[in-house]
């Protein structure tokens, strides 16, 4: 096993189950001996979290592409610098909530940002902290979409339209076929203990052969 931590991130539109089965994966590492940082993006630290908020809320003027994706390239900056990088080099396991590849699918694919603009601040912000294994939940956009419509309000990415959530949906697949061999796609449009199941097979994999 190499000396550093490797980087488990996860990846999908709203409502495919990222959040649902952190605790999974966590169980899984650790029924092998690892136990992992479990962190967010954005957010993972105080300031991250903080710029999260004001990333997520509505505010009385709409929030430019630019502003948005700067904001989200910001809490990296201290997610990857506080907590990513230290814990990588002491050799911790990290399972991150969305991480990179969700700036070139949301901003990127989704609100046209130039891919060799993200790129530039990816090379510059992740400090050489890229994923080792990408696990990407995909269903269909509206199934996903129809598992949070009984959220209590919509934040301000959750109120985009169905189209949107397409060209999101359709980076990540692309992302998912160039890099194809730290991409794992998961059929996220069954059941929960279906998802498990395949996260399952792909984790231990993935730890047998680190
Ligand atoms: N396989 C599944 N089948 C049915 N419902 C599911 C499944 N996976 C998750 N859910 C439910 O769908 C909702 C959304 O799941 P979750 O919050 O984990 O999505 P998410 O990918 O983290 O979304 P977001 O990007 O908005 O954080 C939750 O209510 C969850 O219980
Ligand atoms: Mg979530």
């Amino acid at each position: 096993m190499k000396q550093q931590g490797y980087l488990i991130t996860l990846e999908g539109i709203e409502g495919v189950g990222k959040s649902t089965h952190m605790e999974f994966i966590q169980h899984v590492l650790e029924a092998k001996g690892i136990t992992p940082l479990m962190t967010r993006e954005p957010g993972g630290t105080p300031i991250a979290e903080a710029i999260r908020h004001v990333f997520a809320s509505h505010h009385d003027e709409p929030m430019t592409d630019e502003t948005e994706f700067l904001l989200l390239f910001a809490a990296r900056a201290q997610h990857v610098q506080a907590r990513i990088k230290p814990s990588l080099t002491s050799g911790k396991w990290v399972v991150c909530d969305r991480y990179i590849d969700a700036s070139y699918a949301y901003q990127g694919g989704g609100r046209g940002i130039p891919l060799e603009r993200i790129a530039q601040l990816e090379a510059w912000v992740c400090q050489g902290c890229l994923p080792d294994l990408t696990l990407l939940l995909d269903a269909p956009v509206p199934l996903a979409l129809s598992r949070i419509q009984c959220r209590a309000a919509a934040d301000r990415v959750e109120s985009e339209k169905v189209v949107f959530f397409q060209r999101v949906r359709d980076a990540y697949l692309a992302r998912a076929a160039q890099f194809s061999a730290r991409f794992r796609v998961i059929d996220a449009s069954g059941s929960p203990e279906s998802v498990q199941m395949q996260l399952h097979t792909v984790l231990t994999e993935f730890i047998e052969n680190h």
